[in-house]
């Protein structure tokens, strides 16, 4: 299985929380299913506003070991791998546009 075919259900919930009008907003959500590690697809200084809700390193796991998901990295993996994401995403805002990053404040135990 890809890391992909995990997201319908999350794709479906956003589909609906986005489908509203709001007048003064002119602008338009573009929803697509797509694997953070390649965003070549998208033109260069095209978005807006990125919001991004990535995995915690593996502290919560996201799957039971799906190809391409971030969850199943070692924190120091993890940062390479999101280091290079957040790279790419800002390849992507047009300038002085906006990116929110949510990343719960949660702890792995160590002992
Ligand atoms: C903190 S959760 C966010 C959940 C989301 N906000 C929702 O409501 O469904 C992190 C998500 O990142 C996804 N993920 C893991 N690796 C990914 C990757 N390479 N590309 C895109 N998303 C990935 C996980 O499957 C998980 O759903």
């Amino acid at each position: 299985m890809h890391i992909l075919e995990e997201f319908d259900i999350a794709l479906d919930r956003f589909k609906e929380k986005t489908a509203f009008d709001y007048a003064p907003a002119k602008g338009k959500a573009y929803i697509k299913k797509c694997d953070t590690r390649n965003l070549d697809f998208i033109p260069d200084e095209s978005i807006d506003l990125i919001c991004a809700h990535p995995p915690y390193a593996d502290i919560i796991k996201y799957s039971d070991g799906i190809d391409g998901d971030l969850s199943q990295l070692k924190v120091k993996d993890f940062l390479e791998k999101i280091k290079k994401v957040a790279s790419k995403s800002y390849r992507l805002l047009k300038k002085d546009k906006f990116c929110a990053i949510l990343m719960g404040d949660t702890r792995q135990k160590v002992i």
